[in-house]
C-alpha cells in the first residue's frame, strides 16, 4: 500500500521503505515494513535485542538480500555504488583498527573514501579526539574507542548516518556528549537513524521507529509516544504499546516537516 502520492517523491526521505521484507536463514525477520525518515533529522530505532535492527540496517546500507518490497536510500538502491560516499555506516562491534592510532585509522577511512587527510582530522575533531588522535585504539577507552569508530564513519561527511547502538556500554557522560555529536550533525543537515535497546534514548530523538518481531508498531516522535500511551518514561510507553499490539505504523512526516 503506497501512503504517497507522486508529487510527494522530491521530498521523499533520506530512506524510505515499502512492505519491505527480509529474510535471514529463511526466517522472515523484517515483516512488511513501511516508514520514511526524514532528511535532517535522527531518528532512533528502537526495539528488543533480536527484532531486527541490525538487519533493517544492513538492508539499508546495502549489504542484505531483500525478500521483497520497496527501498530506496537517498532516492537509490541501497547497492548503488553512487551511495558509497554519502551514506555512513558504523557496525554494532568496534570497527576500527586497535593497533592503528586514531588519526591513523579515521587517515585510512578517508583514503577509501577518497576523501583528504584534512577531512579525517575534521571528524576527529568533531567527535572530541583531537588531544587522543594520536593514541592507538587499544589504549583508549571503551567509550573514546566508539568515538574513534563514529569519526571514521563521519569523514566525507556523509549525508546520511547509520550508527548500529553507537552507545552500548558507555558511561552517562560520554553518551550524553555523543548524542549532542547527533544533534549537531542533524543540524547541519545530516540524517542519522540510531538504533539502541536503551529506550531512554528515544528521547533524544527527532521520531522514533519502533520494533517487535520484525514488526514496526509505530513511527512518531517521542513526546507523542508519551502522550499517547499516557506513560511518564519511555520504557513504560514502549511496554504499553507493546500491551496494546494495535497501535499500527506511523509516520513521523505526519506530525512535523523535513527539518532542514
Ligand atoms: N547471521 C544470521 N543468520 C541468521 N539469522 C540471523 C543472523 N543474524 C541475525 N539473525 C536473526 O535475525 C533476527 C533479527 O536479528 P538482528 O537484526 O540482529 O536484531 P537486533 O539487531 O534487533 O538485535 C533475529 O531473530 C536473529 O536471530
Ligand atoms: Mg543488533
Amino acid at each position: 500500500m503506497m501512503n504517497s502520492s507522486p508529487a510527494e517523491f522530491p521530498t521523499r526521505g533520506a530512506v524510505y521503505a515499502r512492505d519491505l521484507v527480509v529474510a535471514r536463514a529463511g526466517n522472515e525477520v523484517l515483516r512488511s515494513l513501511s516508514f520514511d525518515v526524514p532528511r535532517g533529522t535522527v531518528v532512533g530505532l528502537m526495539g528488543p535485542s533480536g527484532c531486527g535492527k541490525t538487519t533493517l540496517m544492513r538492508s539499508i546500507v546495502g549489504v542484505q538480500r531483500i525478500e521483497s518490497g520497496h527501498l530506496d536510500v537517498l532516492d537509490h538502491s541501497p547497492t548503488d555504488h553512487a551511495l558509497r560516499h554519502r551514506l555512513g555506516y558504523v557496525t554494532q562491534a568496534v570497527s576500527v583498527y586497535r593497533d592503528l592510532t586514531v588519526r591513523q585509522n579515521a587517515r585510512y577511512f578517508a583514503a577509501i573514501q577518497g576523501s583528504t587527510p584534512h577531512a579525517a582530522d575534521r571528524a576527529i575533531d568533531t567527535v572530541g579526539l583531537a588531544d587522543h588522535a594520536d593514541r592507538t585504539v587499544e589504549n583508549l577507552s571503551g567509550g573514546q574507542a566508539s568515538r574513534a569508530s563514529l569519526a571514521c564513519a563521519l569523514v566525507g561527511d556523509p549525508e546520511l548516518l547509520v550508527l548500529d547502538e553507537p552507545t552500548v556500554g558507555l558511561d552517562p557522560v560520554t553518551r550524553e556528549e555523543i548524542w549532542t555529536h547527533f544533534r549537531r550533525l542533524a543540524d547541519a543537515g545530516a540524517t542519522l537513524l540510531v538504533s539502541s535497546h536503551v529506550m531512554d534514548e528515544a528521547a533524544r530523538c527527532d521520531s522514533v521507529l519502533l520494533m517487535r518481531d520484525g514488526r514496526l508498531l509505530a513511527h512518531l516522535p517521542p513526546q507523542e509516544l508519551l502522550d499517547r500511551t499516557g506513560e511518564s518514561t519511555m520504557d513504560a510507553a514502549f511496554l504499553s504499546l507493546i500491551r496494546r499490539g494495535n497501535a499500527g505504523p506511523k509516520r513521523a512526516s505526519d506530525h512535523q516537516g523535513d527539518r532542514r
